[in-house]
Parts: structure tokens; sequence; C-alpha cells
């Protein structure tokens, strides 16, 4: 029996391609069903999208754990060592203490964050516009069997990793732009590429327009890799 892809999806923003799959989903573009939306902070405004089609939403508070934090709140199931000798986020010249104060305060938000998807069910979790890195130790969680974290970026990776794809693309002078939907590896936008889509940037373009065309292919690309991941595992 042939049972649709339930997608978790986590936000931090306007969750235009939050919107963008619900759609795709509702069209029947995509043969799932967005089953739960999460966001890292209480004002991202893409959780009302949710709540308008009567999707269950929650809010993992990052910034206010990460503030409060204290050693005796780490998961019971965190190895500092295990993710140290796995995340290629930092490199070693990074500072050691920082890593690790890095690893042990995401821990602490990344248990809230899967003890409250897990129970949601779902097969494929994929970040749109999600501002916050994943340590192994959610990751490895998650993923079990197989990848099954993708994340949609601004850029053509593996140009422009980071927080700001089309700012770094357009202040480069880069003449092409672009999005990428990939897997989430241990490293920072770093995972095995799923589709790629471009556009031209014109000497009339501005940083806003640039943003726009690629929003604009964003909205289409994300359905479309969603729509291979299904049909690559789901399908049965
Ligand atoms: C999108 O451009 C997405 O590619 C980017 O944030 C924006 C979210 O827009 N993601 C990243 O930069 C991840 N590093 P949205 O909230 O309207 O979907």
């Amino acid at each position: 029996m042939c049972r649709k892809t339930n997608i978790a999806v986590l936000i931090s923003g306007s969750g235009t391609n939050l919107q963008a799959i619900i759609d795709a989903c509702e069209s029947g573009k995509i043969d799932g069903k967005v089953v739960v939306v999460g966001a890292d902070n209480n004002n991202a405004k893409g959780l009302d999208r949710a709540k308008n089609r009567g999707i269950p939403t929650f809010v993992i508070d990052y910034s206010q754990i990460i503030k409060s934090f204290k050693d005796n709140q780490l998961p019971i199931d965190f190895n500092l060592k295990d993710v140290l000798s796995k995340q290629s986020i930092f490199d070693t010249e990074s500072d050691p203490e920082k890593v690790k104060l890095f690893m042990m305060t995401r821990s602490v938000a990344e248990e809230k964050l899967f003890n409250t998807l897990s129970s949601f069910d779902f097969d494929l979790l994929a970040l749109a516009g999600f501002m916050r890195i994943l340590t192994p130790y959610f990751i490895d969680k998650v993923n079990k069997d197989r990848m099954r974290i993708i994340n949609i970026h601004p850029a053509l990776l593996p140009s422009f990793p980071g927080t700001d794809g089309y700012g770094d693309t357009f202040r480069y002078g880069c003449k092409v732009g672009g999005c990428t939907v990939h897997f989430v590896d241990y490293g920072e936008d770093s995972g095995p590429i799923i589709g790629q889509k471009a556009f031209e940037i014109n000497d009339c373009d501005t940083l806003e327009t640039v943003k726009e065309k690629g929003l604009k292919l964003e909205w289409e690309l994300y359905p479309h890799c969603i729509q291979l991941f299904e049909k690559l595992y789901h399908h049965r």
C-alpha cells in the first residue's frame, strides 16, 4: 500500500518555501503531506501559513536555550567526543572551547526538537529557511538508516555556503546565481546535491532583484526535489 510521504518542515522566517511545499502537496505535485512545522523562534511569520492550513506548529526557542544553558541540561545520550569527531562545521583553527560550547548548547535545543518532531512520524525533514546549524547529535538521531534531512540554500553550492547566499553571490560580481537543494550532512551546506536552478545576473540587477529571481526559482525547485525524494525512497 502506498502511503504519502510525511513531511516535517523547519523554518525561521517568512516561510515562502514552506508555502510552496504546502501548495505542491495540495495540488498533487508532491505525493506528500506536511504533518508539522517547527520554528526556532516565536516571531517566525511562516508559522501562520501552517496554522492557516490546520497544520500543527511548535517553537523551540533556541536563543533562550543557548542563553540559559547549564551543563546539567545535556541530553543523556549526548556524546561530546563523538560529535566533535564527526562535525565538519568548524575547522582545526577554531577555538576548541567555543566549538564545544556550540555543540553542547545546540544539543539541548536539538533534544527538544527531536522529541517534539518524533511524535509526528515524519519520513522527511525539510529545512526551509531554518537558520540554525544541526549537529551530528541531531542528524544521527533523525537519519538512522538513511539521509532524510534536506535543505534549500540560496546559492549554487558548493559556492557561497553560509547565511547570505544571494548577498555573497551578488557582491562577488557573479553573472549567474542560483539555488540548491541538498541533503544535510555534518558540515555547513556541504551535503550531496539533489537539484539546482540558475538565473542570470545582469548589470541592472540589485541585491533585491537577485533575491526575487532566486526565491521564485526556489519555489519551483524545492517541491520538485521533494518529489524526487518521494520517488526514490518512498514509492512502494
Ligand atoms: C530562502 O532564500 C532560503 O534559501 C534561505 O532563507 C530564505 C528563506 O525564505 N535559506 C538559507 O539561507 C539557509 N541557510 P522563506 O522563509 O521565505 O522560505
